[in-house]
């Protein structure tokens, strides 16, 4: 009998890898995903606990299912991710409607767990012991959900970090590497269905361990014949190689793109931080890619208002964010995290100084990020089509190496037909530049650029 799975989730790109493996393991019970979770015979919350209040939010999102639980008292409801690693038990005794907490290394058993369900009663799960190995079984190739050419593969999961603000190492483990032949085997499983883009993920990619180096990991997955872009994130500054910087020159395949998250330009505040790195040797990396590669595109993460941070820390912030100029930053102000070394660290800012130095900040990067977009107009640039733009059905959308997104039509020649374009690079002509987007025309279609 077929059944009705309805997913929400939340958080980075390893979680929305992680929903696409719940429904990969639940496709063989016979589940389909559905889009209302009014029609679900199982609702999941793939949650995030990165920021404070995260719990809260659960708890609320949860109340939106009640009345559907009270309606149809098969129906079962799950929380999974990382609050459900924190939490565990206290969801269920918070919302007694709730039937099961999966952390986040129990994703694989969810189908022997739906399998404890005795109809007319509710089930009570709480899944949260984090294992201390990395098996086959737990992994398997997952199809997107966003896009038909494009695949994240995690690589690895876990982190040994511990920089003093995240919760990241506590609800997701140690680090652990998958065998570097699972992720071939897994890539090219992906290419058979017509995947011609992967982003290797890890907290970590640099420290991947999985039989060989993240370096070596990389050349083997550039050498899957029908692939034709490899994408990674996050790639820790401190652990960033020469090694890795200059693969971007030999593989053509590799984008030249990488997300480096800086988190602070204050060296006090990135030792209290312990992130491992200063200012100082971060420059070093970045006028290293931009030296053999001046139109590599870069991306960072900052955090504003951290315990301590003074008006001179944030203003040394803002001059590493000129001095770099980012393709776009992903910008949040200091959450205190229960459990973490920073969490006793006394606050010196109020809520509302966080907020005026993220807006600065922001508005800042907003005025960098259309510089770099207006100067973009005019050039011909690559594009992987992905599919049919967000905005319009008669148009096509795709993004550059990178990783930014184009915009346009096809010609009414009837040169390109639509179903094949999908899957390939092409070559576009930027004519308009937004915030977010970029508008290109046709120049000519390459088959096979890689
Ligand atoms: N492993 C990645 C980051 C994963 S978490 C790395 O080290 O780069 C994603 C981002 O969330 C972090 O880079 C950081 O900027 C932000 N973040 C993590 N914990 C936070 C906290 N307690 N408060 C505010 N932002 C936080
Ligand atoms: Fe968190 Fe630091 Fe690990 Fe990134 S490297 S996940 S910020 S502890
Ligand atoms: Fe959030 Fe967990 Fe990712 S805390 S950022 S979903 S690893």
């Amino acid at each position: 009998m077929e059944k009705y799975v309805y997913i929400e989730t939340f958080g980075c790109q390893m979680n929305d890898d992680d929903s696409e493996r719940m429904l990969s393991f639940l496709k063989d019970d016979n589940f389909t995903l559905c889009s209302t979770p009014n029609e679900a015979d199982l609702i999941l919350l793939n949650t995030c606990s990165v920021r404070e209040k995260a719990e809260h939010k659960v708890y609320s999102m949860l109340g939106r299912f009640r009345s559907l639980k009270e309606e149809n008292p098969e129906l079962i409801i799950g929380v999974t991710g990382c609050v459900a690693q924190q939490a565990g038990e206290r969801l269920i005794e918070r919302a007694p409607y709730l039937d099961m907490v999966i952390g986040t290394h129990n994703i694989h058993n969810l189908v022997k767990l739906l399998g404890k369900k005795e109809k007319g009663k509710k089930l009570r799960i709480v899944a949260t012991e984090l294992k201390e190995d990395i098996t086959r079984e737990e992994y398997r190739v997952s199809m997107p959900l966003a896009s038909k050419v494009k695949a994240t593969v995690s690589i690895m999961r876990g982190c040994d970090n511990y920089c003093t603000y995240c919760i990241v190492p506590y609800v997701r483990g140690p680090e652990m590497s998958r065998a570097a032949e699972d992720i071939i085997a897994e890539v090219k499983e992906l290419t058979k269905s017509g995947v011609t883009e992967v982003t290797l993920l890890g907290q970590n990619v640099n420290s991947y361990k999985g039989g060989v180096g993240f370096t070596e990991l990389l050349k083997l997955v550039c050498g899957v014949g029908e692939l034709k872009r490899v994408r990674f994130v996050t790639s820790h500054p401190k652990d960033l190689s020469r090694e890795l910087i200059e693969l971007f020159n030999t593989e053509p395949k590799l984008c030249r793109q990488i997300h480096l998250p800086l988190q602070s330009g204050s060296n006090s505040v990135l030792q209290a931080m312990k992130r491992g790195y200063t200012v100082e040797s971060y420059m070093e990396k970045v006028h290293a890619l931009r030296s053999l590669y001046p139109s590599i595109s870069l991306t960072t993460d900052i955090i504003v208002g951290f315990p301590g941070e003074s008006e001179e820390d944030f203003r040394m912030t803002m001059d590493a964010i000129e001095d770099v100029g980012y393709d776009n930053i992903f910008s949040f102000v200091y959450s205190q995290r229960p459990g973490t070394v920073a969490a006793e660290l006394e606050e010196s800012l109020s809520d509302s100084e966080k907020k005026e130095r993220l807006y600065e900040l922001q508005k800042l990067q907003k005025e960098i990020t259309a510089s770099k977009q207006s100067a973009l107009v005019g050039k011909i640039v690559e594009v992987l089509v992905e599919g049919e733009s967000k905005a319009s059905k008669q148009e096509l959308s795709g993004r550059t190496e990178c990783n930014k997104v184009v915009n346009f039509s096809l010609d009414d020649t009837g040169t390109f037909d639509k179903d094949n374009i999908v899957g390939s690079i092409i070559q576009l002509k930027i004519t308009d530049a937004f915030t977010n987007s970029l508008r290109g025309e046709l120049v000519w279609k390459e088959a096979n650029v890689c």
